[in-house]
């Protein structure tokens, strides 16, 4: 076994070699043979846990491969880094932080310090303030500068600072309190503010700058212009006051909040040891809380510590996250199936594909080994999905019939959350059938009995036959969850988080950076005055045609002032 941080290549050991070449020897083998061969592989190959049941023997492996993944997560040290993780090592090591998300739902086995300071002390007491501008919002006593009562909120926020509230406010419609509305924007493509804030009043109006940094070019500039947007609704008051009463932050800058004028009363903070995309669990959160109730927020957390006492204490062949983050390295790296699809059947989930695309791919996407080395294999997949039944009748032709392998995630609900009747079982049967045929295929044999069972010719029969041929072997996980509760979507959002971890830890890159976001956003800074100037040097020939093309057909005429109330952006720092 390696030395869990050191930085041997994990590609040249013993182990990954067998795994290479036990890939070639299962690409021989059909899927829905292996089930023929192991009778018991849907009992063997399958987790239940409090709230779901993850079936994964729809997998392309045997006993065998399982055993050597397992041996493959030993190899990479595992076991020490997730003792590392729940620990509070600096495990972020290039940004040299800590990566502690599961302090913020009691997560952790024991309290740390972190700097000195308690961080169970410090998540309880900013939960607190959260709970506390929860009611005061639903009792009504949050008010805007006319006296009004705040029925709208609005967070501007990206990336982790929007996508895990807006997913889990979907998920959880059947939880949703009434009173006060949540909107999100948060495409600096000011069609989306000017969408959401035609709906609204201003002076019932609340505003949530939802930023890690605090700097994030579009966030900032959604909210210079939320606050354009109160004065000219209110051009008597003061700049200020508009910004005091109808702003709040959060943010883990809280002195960048308080430059803008919010107040520090009005400012939710959290820690850099949480990684932007990992934060929906902190004061990021606070949309949840506002859209769900208090109670449910906490509930949410409640279930993500569930699994993380999962993670933590289960043994790798019985621990969901590990389970699955070895079938993904399986697919990606060994077995060379580049993408992996998630596939809700449940509408509340709809956003769950948005979601774990950052956190997957901004987690994963990288290609330095944690010795500074270029890698010499596959790393993270590319995610992508949608609701399954929309997707059958838009890309599942694809997953079907395409000679390239996409796994798949089915995740649906036993219990739904509506009354309909009928609906539920139509929706499950589709997701049962779904996972079925990708692995059985249908071969020749049984295309041309069906079609001559219908009274086709022997002609028609041989023309048609090798269109209608599914060839099967895609792969598949289902996970069934009893119902979707604030606490079985903390646990099965946790569930993904810690998978993405375990692949980080095996393929020897570091999870919790993102230095590949950076670049472009380096580039669109410096370009930004170059539209308004038409300053075309130095720029490559097609950018250089680009900008003049936009001056062209715009008249050249933009505008680039900036408004005074606010703080510097800044393109270079990491949430
Ligand atoms: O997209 C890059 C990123 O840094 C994400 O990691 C982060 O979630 C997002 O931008 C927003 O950053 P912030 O919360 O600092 O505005």
């Amino acid at each position: 076994m390696q030395d869990a941080h050191s930085h041997s290549a994990i590609s040249h050991s013993a182990i990954w070699r067998a795994l290479q070449t036990q890939a070639a020897e299962l690409k021989q083998r059909e899927l829905k043979d292996l089930f023929a061969e192991e009778p018991q592989r849907a009992r063997d190959f399958s987790l239940e846990l409090p709230h779901f049941l993850l079936d994964y023997s729809k997998n392309h492996i045997d006993q065998s491969v399982f055993v050597n993944l397992l041996r493959l997560a030993d190899e990479a040290g595992l076991e020490q880094w997730r003792r590392d993780f729940f620990s509070g090592k600096p495990i972020n090591a290039t940004e040299g932080r800590p990566v502690l998300h599961p302090a913020l739902r009691g997560g952790l086995e024991a309290d740390l310090e972190v700097g000195g300071v308690s961080v169970t002390g410090a998540v309880e007491a900013e939960l607190q303030r959260l709970k506390e501008l929860v009611v005061l919002l639903h009792n009504g006593h949050l008010t805007g500068c006319s006296g009004k009562r705040i029925t709208d909120v609005v967070n501007l926020g990206v990336g982790g600072s929007h996508l895990g509230p807006q997913t889990a406010i979907e998920a959880l419609r059947a939880h949703r309190k009434g009173d006060v509305a949540v909107h999100f924007v948060s495409n600096v493509d000011g069609t989306q503010l000017t969408d959401v804030l035609a709906g609204l009043d201003a002076e019932s109006t609340l505003f949530i700058v939802s930023s890690k940094t605090f700097t994030t070019s579009e966030t900032m500039t959604n909210a210079r212009s939320g606050l354009k947007w109160l004065q000219r609704a209110a051009p008597e008051v003061p700049a200020e006051t508009l910004v005091q009463r109808h702003f709040v932050g959060v943010t883990a800058s809280p002195d960048k909040a308080q430059q803008f004028g919010i107040l520090p009363e009005r400012t939710y903070s959290f820690w850099d040891w949480v990684g932007g995309r990992y934060s929906l669990w902190s004061s990021i959160g606070l949309p949840i809380a506002i859209a769900c109730g208090f109670d449910n927020f906490r509930a949410l957390l409640d279930g993500a510590a569930e699994m993380d006492r999962h993670f933590r204490e289960a043994p790798f062949a019985q621990n969901a996250p590990v389970i699955m983050a070895l079938l993904s390295v399986w697919y990606c790296t060994f077995m060379g199936y580049p993408a992996q699809a998630v596939l809700p059947y449940d509408q509340a989930l709809h956003m769950l594909p948005a979601y774990l695309q950052q956190a997957d791919m901004e987690s994963n996407g990288k290609s330095t080994t944690r010795a500074g080395v270029e890698v010499d294999y596959a790393t993270g997949p590319l995610i992508w999905g949608q609701t399954g039944i929309n997707g059958q009748h838009a890309f599942y032709q694809y997953l079907h019939q395409s000679p390239e392998v996409v796994p798949a995630d089915f995740i649906g609900s036993v219990i739904p959350g509506h009354d309909l009747e009928g609906h539920h079982e139509i929706l499950l049967a589709n997701m049962f059938a779904q996972s079925q045929a990708l692995m059985n295929g249908v071969d020749a044999e049984s295309v041309s009995r069906e079609l001559a069972a219908k009274g086709l010719s022997p002609k028609e029969i041989k023309r048609l036959t090798p269109f209608k041929v599914h060839r099967g072997g895609k792969p598949s996980n289902t996970i069934l969850l009893k119902e979707l509760t604030p606490r079985s979507l903390g646990g099965l959002i946790a569930l993904y988080e810690h998978k993405i971890f375990v692949q980080g830890v095996i393929l020897q890159i570091y999870s919790f950076d993102q230095w590949g976001v950076e670049l472009g956003k380096g580039l669109a800074s410096k370009l930004e005055p170059k539209l308004a100037a038409g300053d075309l040097s130095a720029e490559d020939g097609s950018t250089t045609q680009l900008i003049e093309y936009y001056r062209r057909i715009n008249g050249a005429v933009t505008s680039t002032e900036l408004p005074e109330v606010g703080v510097a952006e800044s393109a270079g720092e990491q949430a």
